[in-house]
């Protein structure tokens, strides 16, 4: 355990790096400042080894420098690093987009970058396909309530965040709550519904009923939109989260656990449909209107399927089914702790809510070598798909020790 005495102090006072998310003014550079990641572990600029339990934000997926992914990058990263997907293509782009439609019930996909750039990719796709089907007014969307979708104008209009919608509605399109209003399917003006299968995760872990997707399903019209970006790769326990609800999304957006947790990449996978409403003549113009720089990267690209190749060689979902028919065993003692209020989980994603100060609660654990981030009450932990019982064991170890000397 390393103590914040023990650090040394703070390389310069100012930090020019500003950070997402965070309060600058408390930031403190002696913990968090990350200068190596192994496995499941990272170390920060003092030497402190921490457990990543929250993923890097739901991002890592084998683990932090597996060899099969770092090769894959360095070999890819020698022969072509980059080469513009507008009106071009290349091998590892192509072969991902046709592995992650073999993955799913989906047809083909759209590279973007990140989660967010999904997002607004998959709804701009909603608005175009609605104008060649000659439904043009379709310009509306739906959302869940608690709903987080990315800090984008369009994802952002579609999470329900008051923080989000406070400061920055004038760069809102509409969105109506579905469980306001769940008649708004049934609107002549809304392109899509867009939804997080199972959990929203930004919400605090939230399990969402099998019930409330139920109404989604045809005869309506809209479009679904299923965010697998926090969900996919495994983290629930199917490789997609969607899979567990019998929903058969138009759109998926995928992004963050796509290249293992290594480089920004994200997609859009569309069905026939969708994609056949684009083709036309080229002086037509219906081709899709979006595009961006680092769309279809081969080196990101590379990274992904060497993920792709360890959930079959590591038997990766094997491992989570394991992990997860052990998780309430191992949450026991936090379930069964006064201090916490509720303990949410879907697979290896899990929010313990707690009634002692959250940030607190999560300095005094990066003390004892683990490393979460709260949001609001809810303390995460979503560790890599590659963790051991025994990491879980030590993290809710640690945890209970801090709850029990919390005043
Ligand atoms: C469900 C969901 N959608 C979209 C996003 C946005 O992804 P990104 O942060 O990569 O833009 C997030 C990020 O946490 C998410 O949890």
């Amino acid at each position: 355990m390393v103590t914040r005495a023990e650090l040394p102090p703070p390389v310069g006072s100012r930090l020019r790096h500003w950070l997402p998310f965070t309060q600058m003014s408390g930031f403190d550079v002696r913990t968090r400042t990350f200068v190596r990641g192994r496995g499941t572990m990272l170390t920060d600029a003092a030497g402190a080894h921490v457990f990543d339990a929250i993923s890097s934000v739901w991002t890592t997926i084998h683990g932090h420098g597996h060899p099969h992914i770092v090769e894959a990058i360095a070999r890819q990263a020698a022969v072509l690093d980059h080469a513009t997907a507008l009106g071009a293509t290349n091998p590892l782009a192509d072969e991902l987009a046709e592995r992650l439609c073999a993955l799913t019930s989906l047809d083909v996909a759209f590279f973007a970058s990140d989660g967010a750039s999904a997002i607004e990719a998959a709804l701009k796709m909603a608005i175009q396909y609605w104008q060649a089907c000659g439904e043009p007014q379709r310009v509306k969307f739906v959302h869940l309530r608690d709903s987080y979708h990315g800090d984008t104008a369009g994802a952002m209009a579609v999470s329900d965040i008051a923080a989000f919608r406070a400061r920055f509605a004038p760069i809102f399109v509409e969105s109506v709550c579905y469980d306001d209003a769940p008649d708004a399917l049934a609107r002549d003006d809304v392109a899509a519904i867009v939804f997080e299968p199972r959990l929203q995760a930004a919400a605090g872990m939230r399990i969402v009923a099998a019930e409330r997707y139920a109404g989604m399903r045809a005869p309506h019209r809209p479009l679904l939109i299923a965010d697998e970006i926090a969900t996919g790769f495994g983290r629930t326990g199917t490789m997609f989260a969607y899979e567990a609800l019998a929903l058969a999304p138009d759109l998926v957006c995928l992004g963050k656990g796509i290249s293992g947790g290594t480089l920004a990449l994200s997609a859009v996978l569309a069905t026939q449909r969708i994609y056949d409403a684009f083709l036309s003549a080229p002086e037509a113009n219906r081709q899709f209107f979006h595009g961006h720089s680092y769309a279809g990267n081969p080196i990101a690209c590379a990274a992904a399927l060497a993920s792709l190749d360890l959930f079959a060689a590591e038997h990766t979902l094997a491992h989570v089914a394991e992990l997860d028919a052990a998780m309430d065993g191992l949450l026991a003692p936090l379930t069964a702790h006064p201090r916490v209020a509720d303990v949410r989980r879907a697979g290896l994603m899990a929010g313990i809510e707690i009634t002692a100060p959250a940030r607190r609660v999560a300095d005094d654990l990066y003390a004892r070598g683990q490393f979460t981030r709260p949001i609001g009450q809810t303390v995460q932990l979503v560790p890599p798909l590659s963790s051991t019982r025994e990491e879980i064991a030590a993290f809710v170890a640690a945890f209970v020790d801090v709850l029990d000397r919390a005043g």
